[in-house]
């Protein structure tokens, strides 16, 4: 049994919809390598999604993020085989309720199918070493392609059991023993999803998944890669709350690119090398250009302000502050970036006509689609809930349901056996 049982891991989760449990996942993890493999495995480790609570697509332009680790995780159990290159992986990380099987030749890393095997093949080629055969098993309750980082959860998750796995190798070769620092931990996971899975990300998912920590929110410099832990806990009043539109931010891969290029055009016609060096009077610069550019940049200037404020309030647990904040980035991730969709906004407006309860609400991640973040007051939860279920169903998103989670931060990945 995991150190994490009960008491700790599950304690953060509240399943208002029921995701596995962390022992449910880690015990079936277990009991699939004994099948498949007819052995034990001898390491496992963990990486956890994240949500972003303030700083939406800033992470590429230079700003302040503050995203929190969640309690949801990918495991990973395995041990090396008889094989020189081979790797064995058994995963429902597609979502399919039976796991499948893939195959590779370690020695031979390039990008195919099944898709989510490219996150894993990307990190291992990024790695860089000589690397053992090994047998795997990954299993998951981080919800799949609902903006949560299921797939930096998996490429933190890659790197940490490949790090466990080759660390007698650093025993008897001193070469190796350099150990990766957390930022180039992050940094070689972005590098796996750029060039593996072909997604332009930045790099606060990764970075939230190696560095999170309980109870706390990490604010990142995107700029330097500082990171500072922010106490963030719940106690007994507050809760944060995801809900899950169930609409797959599919589009979010041809439209990410799209805004990036329009941000790195418009921090071209502001004539400056940072949008942290940008206030909302630079925008003057942009008359005459194409109104798009004014209202991207005129979203990345003020979420980088709001993001520094809403560290603050949470340094001062001025939470009211901390959900105008957030309310505040919705209208402008809606309005200026356009990245929100007809559910997330539904989402959103039910959760702040919550008034007496709800201090906040915005879409969180890369959007079109996947879930809204949500501060409240922790009594009124079930209400806001039943409401927010209610207003969804009955608004014209094609008999869809969302889906909760309650959350507190969790840690950043570990080995945990
Ligand atoms: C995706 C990307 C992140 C970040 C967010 C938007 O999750 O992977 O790097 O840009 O979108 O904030």
């Amino acid at each position: 049994m995991s150190s994490e049982s009960g008491s700790t891991a599950m304690a953060n989760v509240m399943l208002t919809d029921p995701v596995p449990a962390f022992d449910t996942i880690y015990e079936d993890a277990i009991k699939t390598f004994r099948d498949t493999f007819d052995a034990q495995p001898d390491v496992a480790v963990c990486a956890p999604g994240r949500v972003n609570l303030i700083g939406e697509h800033i992470d590429y332009n230079d700003g302040f993020v503050l995203p929190m680790a969640l309690p949801m995780v990918t495991i990973i159990v395995g041990k090396r085989n008889q094989t020189k290159s081979t790797a064995n992986v058994v995963t429902c990380c597609d979502g399919a309720d039976d796991p499948t099987t893939v195959s590779f030749d370690l020695n031979n890393l390039t990008v195919g199918t099944p898709k989510w095997a490219n996150y894993i093949k990307g990190v291992l080629k990024c790695f860089g070493k000589q690397l053992p055969g090994f047998d795997a098993v990954i299993l998951t309750n981080v919800p799949i392609g609902g903006g949560l980082s299921s797939s930096a959860a998996l490429e933190v998750a890659t790197l940490t059991f490949i790090q466990a796995l080759t660390e007698a190798d650093n025993d008897k070769n001193p070469e190796n023993t350099k150990s990766l620092t957390q930022k180039q931990q992050a940094l070689l996971c972005q590098k796996a999803e750029h060039e593996f899975a072909g997604m332009p990300c930045g790099v606060m998912d990764q970075l939230i998944s190696v560095c999170g920590k309980r109870d706390h929110a990490l604010l990142i410099d995107c700029q330097t890669l500082d990171i500072f832990q922010i106490p963030f806990e719940m106690g007994d009043d507050l809760a944060v709350l995801i809900c899950n539109s169930n609409v797959r931010h599919e589009l979010s891969h041809s439209e990410y690119p799209t805004r990036r290029n329009q941000c790195a055009q418009a921090l071209e016609l502001l004539r400056l090398n940072s949008y942290k060096d940008a206030t909302i009077k630079s925008l003057d610069a942009l008359k005459g250009s194409d109104e798009v550019f004014t209202r991207r940049a005129r979203h990345v200037i003020t979420e980088i302000q709001r993001t520094r404020e809403a560290a603050e309030a949470l340094r001062k647990k001025d939470f009211i502050e901390m959900g105008r904040l957030m309310n505040e980035s919705h209208e402008s991730l809606r309005d200026d970036f356009e990245v929100s969709c007809a559910e997330l906004d539904i989402l959103v407006e039910a959760a702040i006509s919550c008034s007496a309860s709800v201090l906040g609400s915005r879409m969180t991640g890369g959007g079109f689609g996947g879930c809204t973040v949500t501060l409240l007051r922790k009594s009124d939860i079930n209400n806001v809930i039943t409401h927010i279920k209610t207003i969804y169903s009955a608004n014209g998103t094609n008999g869809r349901t969302a889906s909760f989670y309650v959350v507190q931060p969790g840690d950043g990945t570990r080995r945990i056996m």
